[in-house]
């Protein structure tokens, strides 16, 4: 079981070192090494996804990655960006499934933005398309047309990109409550009304689970307005990314959310859905806890181990239940820890 690791820039090294400690501790026999992706690989070697991180992630069974990011490569040119090197691997590794989950914790009702009663209980998979859409459609660019400068992008799916994600979302939702939610802007965008077309023409062959279709103006309001409608959510690429961030709140904080991004055979990466958040790297406050739940996403998905995943989840249940808190999620009467105190309390928990 070969594991790449990408501590990547900002909070990155600190989330995935509290991540790794938690898979050693599984004693597993793991084999883990480490490479360098995003603006810390373009400080060393000029690019963003480098050729020993690529052959390091395509031998690998799965990657750990923390974030890659910082205000110090905004400037640079675009095929510099950590950005580039991100949406680089999840293309060079075909990894089209994202399974960004919304768990709240019961713990945590107090710590969402929304009132306790609106999201307790809530438990949501958010599917999104990663390899295609908008963020890789072509063509695209900034260019000077009558004397002006324009800027354009191209928002494109194929039918077999559909149909691959939505049976991912419809095998998901076997596994759950048979409910799945296909969301798109088929009102204006021809892309999406394909994306609708195709959708339906899936559900053919999954007639226990249950359909609906939203607008995704809609659905970001319903999603706080009444989130526990939703079960499971299939969208593209960019909808996607706005949707999970927005998902990530209802469960009071974007540190708790956990992400896997999926081939057609399993292999995948796992990383937290927040940032480097550079403001606060360095520091040692940062809540490592989307990136373990990360790490426990991993043993479900691509090592088949179920049960060492939910001994993750269990552990990271039990020190919200004894009141550890990262800033992230603390209010007053609980206990607040930093970066590495909060994996320790998961590794006492474990
Ligand atoms: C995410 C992030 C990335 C994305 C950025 C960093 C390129 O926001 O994983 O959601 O837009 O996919
Ligand atoms: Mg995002």
């Amino acid at each position: 079981m070969k594991i790449c690791v990408l501590p990547g820039d900002g909070i990155g090294p600190e989330i995935t070192a509290e991540a790794v400690r938690v898979l050693q501790a599984l004693d597993l026999k793991f084999e883990m090494e480490e490479a360098l992706l995003g603006g810390c690989a373009v400080d060393a070697t000029g690019n963003p996804y480098p050729e020993a991180t690529q052959k390091l992630a395509r031998v690998a069974d799965a990657v750990l990655l923390g974030a890659v990011g910082g205000p110090q490569y905004d400037t640079l040119p675009r095929e510099q960006r950590p950005e580039r090197g991100l949406l680089g691997i999840r293309k060079d590794l075909g990894l089209f499934a994202n399974l960004r989950p919304a768990i709240l914790y019961a713990e945590l009702a107090n710590a969402s933005t929304l009132k306790p009663e609106v999201v307790s209980g809530l438990d949501i998979l958010i599917i999104r398309e990663l390899t295609g859409d908008i963020y890789f459609g072509q063509p695209r660019g900034i260019e000077t047309r009558e004397g002006e400068r324009v800027g354009f992008n191209t928002m494109i799916y194929s039918e077999s990109e559909i149909r691959r994600i939505g049976r991912v979302a419809f095998e998901s939702a076997r596994k759950r409550s048979k409910k799945v939610c296909s969301v798109d802007k088929m009102n204006v965008l021809e892309c999406t009304q394909l994306w609708r077309d195709v959708i339906i023409e899936v559900a053919k062959d999954y007639p226990d689970v249950e359909l609906s279709h939203m607008l995704v103006d809609n659905a970001a309001m319903q999603l706080v307005r009444n989130p526990k409608q939703f079960d499971v959510m299939v969208t593209g690429n960019m909808f996607g990314d706005i949707l999970s961030d927005e998902a990530s709140m209802l469960t009071g904080s974007i540190g708790m959310l956990p992400s896997a991004s999926l081939d057609e055979k399993n292999k995948g990466l796992y990383e937290p859905c927040h940032g480097s958040a550079p403001d606060i790297a360095g520091k040692g406050v940062a809540n490592p806890l989307a990136t373990i739940l990360s790490a426990a996403m991993m043993l479900r998905y691509t090592f088949a181990n179920e049960a060492a995943a939910t001994r993750i989840e269990n552990a990271v249940k039990k020190v919200l239940a004894q009141g550890f808190r990262t800033g992230d999620i603390y209010e007053a009467g609980t206990k607040k820890v930093g970066t590495k105190e909060m994996g320790d309390a998961v590794l006492a928990a474990l």
